[in-house]
């Protein structure tokens, strides 16, 4: 058909459309982001009894809230009377319910309808009928990750199958103890861009060599363009000279006392699907969840994770946050530039992945099994 198939060393990607077409991004929502396990919210983030946080998983708002014995909660954000967005703040507290603001419908912290104005002269309601929805809620890493599927996958083989799979084993991800970690700092990052791309950005390092001049410097071999992901259970070494997972080689904190001498001075990299990347350094975890809220716009929460004595102390972290938040700069900036191109009569058929972004082609055709695309993108694009 193309050059493509006439030259071993180069796959066809997805056709220009998958990154901007509505009609697309819809069955993702649909039919990976509500029917996955989805990691959703940080467990600290909601510490306290009715502390909650809402975020957008597929085409739903889901509120994910601590109820009164120390249980993390999930449900869809909708009131049952006539549909009221029930809390519309990024996150809050309140003390032992949650009231919608149009008639005042009152539901327990377990999701329960406790109260209604005037329920008492309804005796035929049923007020277990008419709780709010619950969804799917495991912990895992220090996070609450929800699945809106009546009939979730299993967690094990899906999730813990993922990360268990890229290391080499999950005993590996175990020595860093991730749940027991403190948050350092977050940072919330707006990209106008597909979450495709973004994922796509992150599996390859074909591009380390021309846009992450300092992450290079720390890791040498990711100038050569192959990615820590690339290889199973491979991590970057440190360069000879540098001291720490920080802008400048400096020092980083104390090695996490999990962490074995195998892991030592070593980077490990793994994209989670279908919204998580995780990166793992001998002081600290790199914890990214993505939320796509439009075809061309993807919101990035990062957390930096550290020792809790590491926190606790006020050590200065800020070289060692500088460092992947450029990185992260710089790959979205050019998930950005990319996704400008989408629409172009230029990429009407896609690009070519080379020989170092082959595994890419796996995410491709496991987006369009999902979505019950058969369809090879020139195909259908010429
Ligand atoms: Fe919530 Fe009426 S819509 S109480
Ligand atoms: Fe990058």
């Amino acid at each position: 058909m193309t050059t493509t198939e006439s030259s071993q060393s180069l796959m066809p990607t997805l056709a220009g459309h998958y990154y901007t077409d509505p009609a697309i991004f819809a069955l993702e929502q649909s039919r990976i982001f509500e029917t996955q396990w989805f990691c959703a919210v940080r467990s600290a983030d909601i510490a306290e009894p009715g502390t909650y946080r809402t975020v957008q998983i597929g085409r739903e708002s889901v509120l994910v809230s601590r109820g009164r014995r120390g249980e993390i909660n999930a449900f869809l954000n909708v009131c049952r009377h006539r549909g009221a967005r029930l809390c519309t703040e990024q996150q809050g507290q309140v003390k032992r319910s949650f009231q919608c603001p149009y008639h005042a419908w009152t539901y327990g912290l377990d999701g329960k309808l406790i109260a209604a104005p005037n329920l008492t002269d309804m005796p035929d309601v049923d007020r277990g009928e008419l709780g709010l929805h619950h969804l799917a809620v495991r912990e895992w890493l220090g996070y609450a990750w929800v699945c809106l599927a009546d009939d979730p996958p299993s967690f094990e083989d899906t999730v813990v199958a993922d990360v268990a799979e890229r290391l080499g084993g999950a005993e590996e991800i175990g020595a860093y103890d991730v749940a027991s970690l403190s948050l350092g700092t977050r940072i919330t990052y707006d990209v106008k861009a597909n979450w495709k791309q973004i994922i796509e950005n992150f599996m390859e390092c074909y591009h380390c060599a021309t846009i992450h001049p300092e992450l290079t410097e720390v890791l040498p071999e990711f100038a050569d363009g192959f990615a820590a992901q690339y290889y199973v259970g491979h991590g970057a070494e440190f360069g000879d000279d540098v001291q720490g997972f920080t802008v400048d080689g400096s020092e980083g904190a104390e090695r996490l006392p999990g962490v074995g001498e195998h892991q030592n001075r070593r980077y490990y990299a793994m994209t989670v699907k279908p919204q998580v990347f995780i990166n793992l350094v001998p002081d600290h975890v790199v914890f990214h969840r993505m939320f796509p809220l439009a075809p061309d716009r993807t919101l990035i929460e990062c957390d930096w994770l550290y020792h809790p004595d590491v926190v606790a102390s006020g050590t200065d972290l800020s070289r060692s946050v500088e460092l992947f938040d450029r990185v992260n700069r710089q790959d979205f900036d050019a998930c950005e530039r990319c996704q400008l191109a989408m629409d172009s009569r230029s990429y009407a058929a896609g690009g070519v992945l080379v020989p170092s972004e082959h595994h890419i082609g796996a995410f491709h055709e496991w987006v369009r099994t999902r979505i019950g695309e058969e369809t090879r993108s020139h195909d259908r694009a010429s």
